[in-house]
């Protein structure tokens, strides 16, 4: 079953000559001309799709099963919020998804290319041009000032228009010219998310990215991030064992020992705003 990622309605879908279409059940007729005789719309392919995808870690004799025969596809659009207790596999997950980490069984298919089979360089593209990271611990570079993080990133993925609007965008306008020191958490996390939006990417991938926050301030991030992914149409994984943080979802994903045990829709994603934990 897709679903359109704005209006939330189920869309019917059905394969002609071997191509995915999907048509919107509740449009009866396109121009007067019957739906079943009008030609379908067709949509975008999955963003992310997900084939088997194991990785095993060896600890001398030991085997970690860190991702165990995943299978899964991202919408373009989707807000997907990732459950699971502390080594259930959700970075894992996210690493492979993003080119950090390499599985060591099975496809990934992101945005079209499979980066299962891309040498180094072409990863390294790949990341830096369709993937913005968000991490707990924010990762910036601490002899840059806010804005010339955010620079850096945009340079590196060839995209510098975007720079004076997503320090807007993230409120940061004003304290561009401070370095991470002199931020407190909050806005740390939002020179982070900035980074992570400077460039075209369609994927957001964010690993516990209110995990160092208070409560008010993860709160404000992932409004943020909300907002943006409604805006841009950006696909948004969000990480956390926060509970609480999967009713903001279009779908919520329950890692277990780097399986996916449960997977549940959201038709009615609630605003940031109305959250407590
Ligand atoms: N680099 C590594 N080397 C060995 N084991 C690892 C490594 N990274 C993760 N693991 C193991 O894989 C499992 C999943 O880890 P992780 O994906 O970090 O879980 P989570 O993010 O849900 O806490 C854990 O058992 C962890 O110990
Ligand atoms: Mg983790």
């Amino acid at each position: 079953m897709y679903r359109d990622s704005r209006t939330g309605k189920g869309l019917g879908s059905r394969v002609v000559g071997g191509g995915l279409v999907v048509y919107n059940e509740t449009v009866k007729k396109r121009d007067g001309v019957p739906a079943h005789l009008a030609p379908p719309s067709s949509v975008p392919p999955p963003l992310v799709i997900l084939q088997q995808v194991s990785r095993v870690y060896h600890l001398g004799p030991v085997r970690v099963s860190a991702l165990d025969s995943v299978d899964l596809e991202l919408q373009p659009g989707e807000f997907v919020v990732v459950l699971g207790p502390s080594g259930s596999g959700k970075t894992t997950l996210l690493n492979v998804i993003g080119g950090l980490d390499s599985p060591t069984a099975g496809r990934v298919v992101v945005d079209g290319m499979d980066i299962t089979r891309s040498n180094e360089a072409r990863l390294t593209q790949f990341r830096r041009r369709k993937i913005g990271f968000v991490f707990q611990f924010f990762n910036l570079l601490p002899n840059l000032t806010a804005r010339e993080n955010v620079e850096l990133a945009a340079a590196l993925a060839g995209t510098q228009r975007l720079i004076d609007r997503v320090m807007d965008d993230v409120g940061l306008t004003r304290q561009s010219r401070q370095f991470p020191g002199q931020l407190s958490g909050g806005e740390q996390q939002r020179v982070a998310v900035a980074r992570a939006l400077v460039t075209d990417a369609p994927l957001v991938l964010c690993d516990e990215p209110t995990g160092n926050l208070d409560f008010a301030t993860g709160r404000r991030i992932l409004k943020l991030m909300t907002d943006i992914s409604r805006q841009t149409g950006k696909t948004f994984v969000v990480v956390t064992h926060n509970a609480a943080i999967g009713r903001v979802a279009h779908r919520v994903l329950h890692l277990r020992d780097g399986r996916i045990v449960q997977e549940k829709d959201n038709f009615e994603p609630i605003d940031p705003e109305r959250l407590e934990w």
